[in-house]
């Protein structure tokens, strides 16, 4: 691939958008404002709310599919709830087909990544609806797949450079693997098939329906708990001094690697070695990304998971709940006064999972770091987020919180 990464905040949204369409269907786009029908050996797609922040990419021909997409793409409250009313209503309206603002209009040939997927999911003709998120290191598209009349089929996760297709081919492993051995009470998507064409890379994935959230703050917490522990699968966890632990090593070679910017926390992660290394740990497998979108807990039976990129094995117990009540947290304060409160709002969740008084400040200082490696690594403040100029919010959190750690012991 040449060029700035797709999800740069150098490329611009237009760009970014056209590219990963044309790659979809195999050929150029071409860019039209002002009505043109499509021609039959043609699909056309609108961007919404424009050409230059597009969105949402909805099918122009296909209005209820759009329709139906919209609903489960656009979850949330708040703007989104306004936004997703709008976009329902011009889908509905038949406006789509007659759309007089931005739209991308590509060939359609049986050679495309599109024609493949139709193969994946046992269909011969299927719609693409996408939803486009702000610019960051892993911006990657999300496409619901569903037929003409909107029937989901699949929803479809796309790789396009380096970090994504490396992102969604290693959530293709862990999906495999989740298959074989269930989490309790947890459910999450069906591998379907795996579409690769040049450096894009579409994983295909059964739809989850959202179950019935639980009612009442109490209810929702002790499910999210139940999820968390299930997740860190009880046969799969082993207890170890966690400064000897495949876990540290990582991080520490991981921070080395991630050059001068790296080096306070690889400091911070030192000093805590040395004074606490030889604590005991209990270490299982995490989600590694449980924000509350990736999670829809269910008031009864088995609560949906998904995005399950960042799977691993072998992290202290308890960096999930940390990273839900932080990310949770920052929808609603100031990155740094979610991260500077973290261990004090997760210490009863975590002591509930089992760890002792002691290990809250340690295990919170281990997801800090893990954290402020992963934003470093992915080079998030290149790519336009703001949570990657760590200094000014995780870096400071993890100081104290090392500090706290450390006198704590003495
Ligand atoms: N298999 C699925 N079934 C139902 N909805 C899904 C599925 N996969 C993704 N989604 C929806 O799409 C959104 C984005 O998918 P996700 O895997 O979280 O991608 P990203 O890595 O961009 O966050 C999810 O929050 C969810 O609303
Ligand atoms: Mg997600």
């Amino acid at each position: 691939m040449t060029g700035a990464p797709l999800g740069s905040q150098t490329v611009s949204a237009q760009r970014r958008v056209e590219a990963v369409v044309r790659r979809l269907h195999a050929g150029a786009p071409l860019v039209h404002d002002g009505r043109s029908a499509a021609e039959e050996s043609t699909v056309r797609y609108v961007l919404l709310p424009s050409a230059s922040r597009p969105r949402l990419v909805l099918p122009a021909e296909a209005p209820r599919a759009a329709a139906a997409a919209l609903g489960r793409l656009l979850q949330g409250g708040g703007r989104r709830r306004v936004f997703r009313g709008a976009a329902v209503a011009v889908a509905r309206s038949g406006l789509l087909g007659r759309w007089p603002g931005a739209t991308l209009t590509v060939p359609q040939t049986s050679r495309s990544v599109v024609a493949r997927l139709a193969d994946a999911v046992d269909e011969t003709e299927l719609v693409l609806t996408m939803r486009l998120g702000p610019p960051r290191a892993n911006w990657k598209p999300v496409a619901q797949v569903t037929d003409r009349a909107g029937r989901v089929l699949a929803f479809v996760k796309i790789g396009h450079d380096e970090l994504t297709s490396t992102l969604v081919r290693h959530e293709s492993d862990a999906l495999h693997l989740l298959a074989e051995r269930p989490l309790a009470d947890v459910r999450v998507p069906e591998v379907r098939g795996t579409v690769q064409q040049d450096d894009l890379v579409a994983l295909v994935l059964s739809p989850l329906e959202a179950p019935e959230p639980p009612a009442g703050d109490a209810a929702t917490r002790r499910v999210l708990l139940d999820v968390v522990s299930a997740i860190a699968a009880p046969d799969r966890r082993a207890r170890q001094p966690w400064g000897a632990s495949a876990f540290a090593g990582g991080l520490a070679r991981r921070l080395a690697a991630a050059g001068a910017r790296a080096l306070p926390a690889a400091q911070l992660l030192r000093r805590l070695m040395d004074e606490r290394g030889g604590e005991e740990l209990t270490f299982a497998p995490w989600h590694g990304d449980l924000n509350p979108g990736n999670v829809r807990l269910a008031a009864r039976g088995p609560s949906v998971v998904w995005d399950w990129e960042r799977y691993s094995e072998g992290v202290p117990l308890g960096l999930d709940l940390l990273h839900h009540d932080l990310t949770s947290a920052m929808d609603v304060q100031p990155p740094v006064a979610a991260a500077a409160s973290l261990a004090s709002r997760s210490r009863a969740g975590l002591e509930s999972l089992g760890l002792t008084s002691s290990d809250v400040l340690l295990v919170t200082a281990l997801h800090l770091l893990e954290l402020v490696t992963r934003y470093l690594e992915d080079r998030q403040d290149q790519a336009g987020s703001p949570l990657g100029r760590i200094e000014e919010w995780a870096l400071p959190a993890l100081e104290t919180t090392v500090r706290e750690a450390v006198e704590e012991h003495r």
